[in-house]
C-alpha cells in the first residue's frame, strides 16, 4: 500500500521506520518529513494543516493510509477531510481532538464520566479566578485555556506565584480563559491506547523528561528523553486507568456523537497506586513514540491500520520483555533561543549497533552535510534487556556523535534506575 505520514519531528521518523519496515508497506511518502526520514520515504512539502490540501494530495496520489503525527492538523479537521473521500486514517476527527485543544473540555468530560482527575474551576475574570486562588491556597495550578493557550501552566507552589502567573494570563486580553485546578502528588506516566471508536489495544507505557537540565531542572521543554516500559505502570495501575479513565471517556464520546479513533496519550499522576488524569493528547508523545516505536517495529504498521479500520478486537502486539531509552539531543539554548545549521558528523556511524537507532527531529541535509535545524534535533535511542544496557548503549552512541552545539541531559531514566537499586 501506498502510506502518506504528516509530520516532521522525531516521533514521525521513529513511525516511518516501524512502518517502513512492514512489507504491507510499498511506498513511503512523508510531509514534509526530515533528512532522516528521506532516507526512507520520498518527502513532499505540503501545507498539512489545510485539511483540503491534504486530502487532495491523497486522492491524486493513489493514497491508501494516511497517518497523522502531530496535533495541529488534528485540530484543523485533516482526519475528516480524509475521511469524507474514503481515506483510511490514523487520527482522530477535529471533534475528538478537543481532548487536547481544550482543557475545560476534558474536564467537563471527566466530570460527565467521573474519571479521576484534579478538581477544578473555570475562569474568564480575574478578580474571580484570583479570589478563588487566595481562598484555595498553594500548591495549585494555573492552566491557560482557549485563546491564551500558548502561555501554558504554571504549576505554583506558593500563592504569589500563582497570582502573577493570573496576572500575565489576564494582561493579555478580555478573552483569556483559565483552568485552575487542585495540584497532584505523585509521579507522572504516560499511557498510550489505541482507540477505534469501540475497542482499545493498549500500546505501552513511558516516562518523559519535561524539564531543560539534569536532575529534572531548568525550563519545561517538548521533552528531553523517555523510556518504556513505565515501571509504576503495574498491572494493576494500567487496569485501573483503563476501568476508571480511559473506558468511560471513550464511552462519553461515542455518547456525544464523537467517537474517538486514533491513539489516545493518557497523562497520568499515580499516588499511592490510585492513576488520575493529568492530561489527554491525541496523538502519539515525542519523544515517548520513539522508544514505543524502537519496541514494536513492523507490527506498528498492522496496529495502526486495525485501528484506522475498527478491528482492534482481533488484533493483539507481541511485546519482547525489553527495554528502550532515548536521550534527546537539542541545539544549545533550548527550549530559549538557539543556532540553526550547524554541522553533526558521525550519526551514521553512532547508530552502527543494531540495537541502536538515531530518530532525526529538526535536521536537514545540505549536499553531504547533516545539519541542525530545530531546537529538538536527535533522538539516540536504544534497547536493552534491561533499562541499565539500554542506557548504557544510548550513551556510549552519544558520545561518537560530533556535534559542538549539543545539549543533552545525561541523567535520563534515573527515576526507574534508582527504583531498581531500592
Ligand atoms: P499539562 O499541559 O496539563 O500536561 O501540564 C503540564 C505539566 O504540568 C504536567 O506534565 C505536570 O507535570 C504538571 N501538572 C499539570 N497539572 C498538574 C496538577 N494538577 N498537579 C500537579 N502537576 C500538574
Ligand atoms: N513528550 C510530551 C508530549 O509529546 O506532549
Amino acid at each position: 500500500m501506498n502510506i502518506l505520514l504528516l509530520g516532521s519531528g522525531g516521533r514521525e521518523h521513529a513511525l516511518a521506520w516501524a512502518i517502513a519496515q512492514n512489507p504491507k508497506c510499498d511506498r513511503l511518502i512523508a510531509a514534509p518529513g526530515n533528512a532522516g526520514i528521506a532516507a526512507l520515504a520520498d518527502c513532499v512539502d505540503l501545507d498539512i494543516e489545510d485539511p483540503a490540501t491534504v486530502a487532495a494530495y491523497a486522492a491524486h496520489n493513489g493514497i491508501d493510509f494516511v497517518v497523522i503525527g502531530p496535533e495541529a492538523p488534528l485540530a484543523a479537521g485533516v482526519a475528516d477531510a480524509l475521511r469524507a473521500r474514503d481515506i483510511l486514517t490514523f487520527g482522530p476527527s477535529a471533534a475528538a481532538a478537543q481532548l487536547e485543544a481544550s482543557k475545560t473540555f476534558t474536564k467537563q468530560i471527566c466530570d460527565a464520566c467521573g474519571a479521576p482527575t484534579a478538581s477544578y474551576a473555570h475562569f474568564t475574570d480575574a478578580a474571580a479566578a484570583k479570589a478563588y486562588v487566595l481562598a484555595q491556597g498553594a500548591p495549585i495550578v494555573i492552566k491557560a485555556d482557549g485563546l491564551a493557550a500558548g502561555k501554558g501552566v504554571t504549576v505554583a507552589m506558593d500563592v504569589q506565584t500563582a497570582l502573577a502567573a493570573l496576572e500575565d494570563l489576564f494582561t493579555g486580553g478580555d478573552d483569556a480563559e483559565v483552568v485552575i485546578e487542585a495540584f497532584l502528588q505523585g509521579e507522572e506516566a504516560s499511557f498510550f491506547v489505541l482507540c477505534d471508536g469501540t475497542d482499545i489495544l493498549p500500546i505501552g507505557t513511558a516516562q518523559d523528561h519535561k524539564r531543560a537540565f539534569d536532575g529534572d531542572t531548568g525550563p519545561n521543554t517538548g521533552g528531553m528523553g523517555a523510556y518504556s516500559p513505565a515501571p509504576i505502570m503495574t498491572p494493576e495501575v494500567t487496569q485501573k486507568a483503563l476501568d476508571q479513565i480511559v473506558r468511560p471517556t471513550l464511552a462519553e464520546m461515542a455518547a456525544r456523537g464523537t467517537p474517538y479513533q486514533g491513539v489516545l496519550y493518557v497523562g497520568l499522576m499515580i499516588d499511592d497506586g490510585q492513576p488520575r488524569l493529568v492530561e489527554y493528547n491525541v496523538r502519539f508523545g515525542d519523544p515517548e513514540c520513539q522508544v514505543l516505536m524502537l519496541r514494536l517495529g513492523a507490527q506498528a504498521l498492522d496496529a495502526l491500520l486495525a485501528c484506522a479500520r475498527g478491528t482492534l478486537a482481533e488484533t493483539t502486539l507481541n511485546w519482547a520483555p525489553d527495554h528502550a531509552l532515548t536521550v534527546v539531543l537539542a541545539a544549545k539554548g533550548y527550549p530559549g533561543p538557539y543556532a540553526k545549521g550547524t554541522e553533526i558528523r558521525g550519526a551514521d556511524h553512532a547508530a552502527n549497533d543494531p540495537l541502536v537507532q538515531i530518530f532525526h527531529a529538526g535536521t536537514k541535509n545540505e549536499g553531504p552535510r547533516l545539519l541542525a535545524n530545530g531546537g529538538r534535533v536527535l533522538n539516540v535511542t536504544a534497547r536493552g534487556d534491561t533499562l541499565a544496557e539500554a542506557r548504557a548503549r544510548v550513551y556510549s552512541a552519544v558520545a561518537r556523535i560530533d556535534w559542538g552545539d549539543a545539549q543533552f541531559r545525561t541523567d535520563i531514566g534515573w527515576r526507574a534506575l534508582k527504583s531498581d537499586s531500592d
